[in-house]
């Protein structure tokens, strides 16, 4: 190839990939497959290597590759960066708009007409992009808003900042215009890295803000190059040659010229819509991958911005919306240990009680004795709960520095707290467990699990009273349940508390609770098989694999007799479930229960061809982000096996949109027809696991 063919073909290259880098990285919206993105990464590469002159700085190849710094150059921004005032609930929000009415008002502007820009509050870093005559020039931290620190290098290496703004065929870029945004990780990024980092014996990161501030301020790129930052973009500084009015037109400038811009940010007309938009995103917080810690309220207009000015450090024009914390700080007071229907142990942690996400709670799971361990949780400890959504409050980890040198270690019991049988941890297993068949705790749970919605859904009969007909002895397995005496049942006590005078008052079981207990009961003999199935709670039969079973072979009394390799046989059931299933016919004690679940009258078969429950029929479904706990296809499988379709574009026939981290532009399109979007959580819940 001729030299100037060479030096052509290597722009091009250049461009190509930065292309794709926009697609990839601020639309997330691929256009080509990542081995063709690498094919066209390892050509220019290699042209770069052979002819070293034309390797230029805003190659895509020289994102990494500086050297390590001894220490960060201060910079002074060319218009400071502001902080925001804050409010913390909506009557704060309406006092705000209130006030910022008033001021327009007086200078004669009506304010009611005007419009608001909401957007999410990313919990990251803030940065500064300098971009002259359309190349990359600087990127600072916020530091104290005037000063920051010249981060070039590391900002250099997230993919998402354009090292280049992207310019249509003609158009020539502004002479200065500096960008600004919010670094962050994504959260399971986050949990990757402290995994790793435990495992290299370095302290966790508190936070994902942290862990981004960390990383960006890292003095080596490498290291900032290995972690998964990214970026959104929410303003536009201080530029030369280009004129904007408006904040709005500020985001679209932003959004055609490759930065990445929240797909989430809104403009409305009126302040209760505005409001409305941040309750939603408070909703949805659980859905998102990375922490939002609340809304910006901006107003749109850059004129009344002028308008309304700063005071102090922060602007009039905009305010955050701050959310309740999903977050707090608190001691643990003790680690507990439940007992669940399988024998496992799970340690939870016992809380002083404190607000978190808007509710309060006083108790955590810990999940096992490894990752207490590995977080290094002890009792005493003053701990960081988290709480996102509707998900179970976790324990993040202890506060190292509040240590005061009294706090105990935790060890697994050795023995079952419930039945004191000596505990077991089989080998390659994380779970602790009790083996006794017959231990109260698990008897108990499995008994709640069998009344429980998803199995055999018996309304009026909940776990508390599941607790207490079995500490009364009126209960020793399910099956007695069928086989409780009315008549001893009303007027049963079933707690107590203290009134007024100081007497204790007794609560009592009353004859319309019992009546609805037995209706019931008696509605939840016509539970087809499966549901049964499902219901006795044998392990890893959840209720796909109860369908799965039900249908092959038609009946408890065939399933009961069958050999293991014919249930590992049953296609989508392998050689772990079949071993559970037999274990379970083996056990006399769950012989006897199901004998006396027939003898009630609960249905043990269903006819050949007989239509299966198919809770998803009709309904359509939408996969958009990525779920935790299954990959694509697993889902689309459980959807079809549950009667459901999947289909690839939200549409008017879409019933739920289920929203995994990072959910695409489908999400956006879903919120637009106003479609349901569900989260994993949900999801899963829906599938009934
Ligand atoms: S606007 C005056 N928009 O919040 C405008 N800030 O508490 C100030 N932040 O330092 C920035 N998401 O780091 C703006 N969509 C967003 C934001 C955002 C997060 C951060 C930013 C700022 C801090 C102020």
């Amino acid at each position: 190839m001729a030299p100037s063919a060479i030096e052509g073909r290597a722009r091009r290259l250049r461009q190509e990939i930065e292309r794709h880098n926009y697609f990839y990285y601020a639309l997330d919206r691929p256009e080509i497959s990542d081995a063709e993105y690498d094919r066209l990464f390892n050509e220019l590469k290699e042209l770069e290597e052979k002819h070293p002159q034309l390797r230029t700085p805003d190659s895509p190849t020289q994102r990494v590759g500086a050297k390590p710094l001894k220490e960060f150059i201060q910079v002074r921004h060319p218009l400071p960066l502001f902080s925001l005032a804050n409010a913390r609930n909506e009557d704060e929000l309406r006092s705000w708009h209130s006030r910022v009415s008033k001021i327009l008002a007086d200078r004669g502007i009506d304010f009611a007409e005007t419009a608001l820009v909401t957007e999410p509050k990313i919990d990251g870093l803030a940065v500064s992009l300098v971009y002259e005559q359309g190349r990359l020039s600087r990127g600072a931290t916020r530091g104290n808003g005037e000063v920051g620190e010249d981060v070039t290098m590391n900002l250099r290496t997230i993919r998402a900042i354009p090292l280049v703004v992207r310019l249509r065929p003609g158009e020539r870029a502004p002479a200065v215009v500096e960008v600004r945004g919010e670094v962050y990780l994504p959260l399971a990024a986050f949990e990757k890295l402290n995994q790793e980092r435990a495992a290299a014996g370095k302290p966790a990161f508190a936070n994902p803000r942290n862990a981004a501030a960390g990383s960006v301020r890292q003095l080596d790129p490498r290291i900032a190059a290995g972690r998964p930052l990214n970026i959104w973009c929410y303003q536009i500084g201080y530029t030369e040659g280009l004129e904007l009015s408006s904040h709005w037109q500020a985001l679209e400038w932003m959004k055609k010229h490759g930065f990445r811009v929240n797909p989430y940010v809104e403009r409305h007309k009126s302040f209760d819509e505005a409001v409305a938009a941040c309750r939603a995103w408070e909703q949805r917080r659980p859905e998102f991958d990375y922490d939002i810690d609340g809304a910006v309220v901006k107003v749109n207009d850059y004129g009344m911005q002028d308008v309304l000015g700063v005071v102090g450090r922060d602007p009039r024009w905009a305010v955050a919306f701050k959310f309740a914390p999903s977050t707090a700080i608190t001691m643990l007071l003790k680690i507990g240990i439940n007992v669940g229907r399988t024998g496992a142990l799970n340690p939870y942690a016992i809380m002083e009680p404190v607000e978190v996400g808007g509710v309060t709670v006083s108790q955590a799971t810990l999940h096992n004795e490894d990752d207490i361990h590995r977080k290094d949780i002890r009792a005493g400890d003053w701990v960081v709960v988290e709480r996102a959504g509707d998900v179970i409050p976790q324990v993040v980890g202890p506060v190292i520095q509040k240590r005061s040198g009294k706090e105990k270690s935790f060890r697994m019991p050795e023995k079952c707290p419930s039945c004191r049988s000596r505990t077991v941890r089989p080998e390659g297993e994380v779970v602790v467990r009790c083996p006794n068949k017959s231990c109260p705790s698990q008897i108990v749970e499995s008994i709640k699990h069998f009344v429980s919605k998803g199995a055999m859904d018996i309304d009026g009969v909940g776990e508390k009273l599941v607790e207490r007909l079995f500490r009364l002895g009126l209960i020793e397995n399910m099956a007695d349940l069928y086989y409780l005496d009315r008549d001893g049942l009303v007027g049963l006590e079933l707690s107590s508390s203290v009134n007024s005078k100081g007497k204790l008052v007794p609560h009592r079981l009353q004859e319309k609770s019992v009546s609805k207990m037995m209706e019931a009961l008696e509605k939840s003999k016509q539970r087809p098989f499966h549901r049964v199935l499902f219901a006795l709670g044998i392990r890893h039969v959840g209720s796909i694999n109860a369908q799965l079973l039900a249908t092959h072979f038609g009946s408890m009394e065939a399933l009961g007799v069958a050999v293991r390799e014919d249930i590992a046989s049953v296609e989508g059931i392998g050689p772990v479930i079949a071993e559970a299933v037999r274990d379970f016919f083996a056990e006399p004690h769950n012989q006897e229960t199901i004998r006396r679940l027939r003898q009630a009258g609960l249905r043990l078969s269903q006819k050949p061809g007989e239509r299966q429950e198919r809770p998803l029929a009709g309904k359509s479904f939408v996969l958009t982000g990525k779920l935790a706990s299954l990959t694509r296809a697993e889902a689309r499988e459980k959807i079809e096996a549950l009667g459901g379709k999947v289909s690839g574009a939200v549409g008017k026939s879409t019933d739920y949109v289920v929203a995994g981290a990072s959910p695409g532009s489908k999400a956006k399109r879903a919120q637009e027809l106003e479609k349901k979007i569900i989260g994993e959580k949900e999801f899963l819940r829906l599938l009934g696991e």
